[in-house]
């Protein structure tokens, strides 16, 4: 059965070649300084960064500079931003970026005005925002996250070997958010297809949750085909507009609470990525592939008849004459042909894991249910084993 829910999503979005120009509709309704939140430099290099400057400028705003978000945003980074804002007074908070710059001004926009220590107090106690909130724009440069279009916010603190995302409410999503899927053509090849497993991944841990017949998964469905279609032609032709559109757009609705509407979650896959990402600070969308083959196997036998599903529906697997499990692994092996095509990490040791930081990764790992399978802890281990 389709469970109950409500659903609205408060960002508005300006999608297109031509959206930046819409920055200007949207700075004369926040205030005057403006807390201009960025990376590492890619936006300089590719002209971003003048073009907004310029237009921040045209509307007469007072620019902060908030330079050096890093991918995995920091829980000491976070701090210094909130010093940052409060010292300037801001009033706004324009992120221009990937998913680390969007999180990263979600939780400066909740801490601004808030006495305690933001790590604490959100990724710790998991508390509610009780003080005034900055409001949030965002300007993606990198589609995978679907930051853009959430209330998602994750933080890193290396001291504490943890990474973990507090979903805040509908007010702490960006007011609105520029989507020119130009802006993400500079990207590298593999952040690229690090965002396209991310995509993807958030769609399968929404999907394989649940028996019922769910038109969230239908569109979920829909949705994988739309991925895994446009990552092979944008793998060839990166400059494809049109490949990289459909990317961006499917990021947006893989992770803006859509296709989680009526149905239960999983999330696993995730607890796992975030775990490597705490231990090694290895790109978010390649710590989720090099565990998901290995988790998916291990949970198939418990939620056969969606994994039999998923082979048929979004790889078209032929079930003639093969039992549930030979369909239902030959969509597995189709998704892995796919991971290795489009060139994602296929294990851990890729990504600097070695078999000493198992168990530092393992308590890291928050178990959550909602999975076909709730794990043990050594049901985590042995996961993270075959993923070496
Ligand atoms: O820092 P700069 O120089 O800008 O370089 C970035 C960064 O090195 C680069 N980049 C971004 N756009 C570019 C570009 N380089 C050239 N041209 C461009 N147009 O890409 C690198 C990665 O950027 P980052 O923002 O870190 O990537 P992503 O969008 O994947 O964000 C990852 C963060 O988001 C969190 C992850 O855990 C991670 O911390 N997530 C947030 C979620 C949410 N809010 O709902 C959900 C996700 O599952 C995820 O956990
Ligand atoms: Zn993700």
């Amino acid at each position: 059965m389709l469970g109950n829910f409500s659903y609205r999503n408060a960002t508005k979005l300006y999608f297109g070649d031509d959206s930046l120009k819409y920055l200007n509709d949207e700075l004369p309704k926040y205030g005057d300084t403006v807390q201009l939140i960025y990376g590492g430099g890619s936006i300089k290099k590719n002209g971003i960064y003048d073009a907004v400057v310029g237009i921040l400028k045209a509307n007469g705003k007072t620019i902060v500079e908030d330079a050096g978000v890093m991918p995995n945003p920091t829980a000491d980074k976070l701090r210094e931003g909130v010093q940052l804002a409060r010292e300037n007074h801001v009033d706004f908070l324009l992120a221009v970026g990937g998913g680390s710059c969007c999180d990263y001004a979600k939780a400066v926009s909740v801490s601004v005005n808030c006495d305690d220590d933001p790590w604490e107090k959100y990724y710790i106690r998991f508390e509610e925002p009780d003080c005034e909130i900055i409001p949030v724009g965002c300007i993606l440069t990198m589609a995978g996250t679907g930051s853009e279009m959430n209330a998602g916010s994750v933080i890193t603190n290396h001291e504490q070997k943890l990474k973990i995302g507090h979903v805040f409410g509908e007010e702490v999503m960006p007011r609105f958010s520029i989507l020119n899927p130009k802006f993400t053509m500079s990207l590298p090849k593999r952040q690229m297809v690090a965002g396209v497993y991310d995509i993807f991944n958030h769609i399968c841990e929404q999907y394989f949750s649940g028996e019922d017949d769910n038109t969230s998964d239908y569109i979920a469905e829909a949705l994988m085909k739309s991925v895994i279609h446009s990552s092979l032609i944008a793998v060839e032709d990166p400059e494809d507009y049109e490949a990289r559109s459909n990317i961006m757009w499917s990021a947006t609705w893989a992770l803006n609470t859509l296709i989680s509407r009526g149905k239960t979650t999983d999330w696993m896959v995730h607890m796992l990525g975030q775990a490597v990402g705490a231990i090694t600070d290895a790109t978010h969308g390649m710590t989720l592939a090099a565990v998901s083959l290995p988790y998916y196997r291990t949970i198939m036998p418990y939620g056969l008849k969606k994994f039999v599903r998923f082979a048929k529906e979004v790889w078209g697997v032929d079930p003639d004459g093969k039992t549930d499990e030979e369909i239902a692994s030959e969509g597995l092996a189709a998704l892995e042909g796919w991971m290795k095509q489009i060139g994602v990490a296929m294990n851990l040791s890729e990504l600097g894991v070695t078999a000493d930081m198992i168990e530092a990764i393992a308590d890291a790992t928050i178990i959550l249910d909602g999975g076909y399978k709730v794990f043990t802890r050594d049901d985590v281990v042995k996961v993270l084993k075959e993923s070496l």
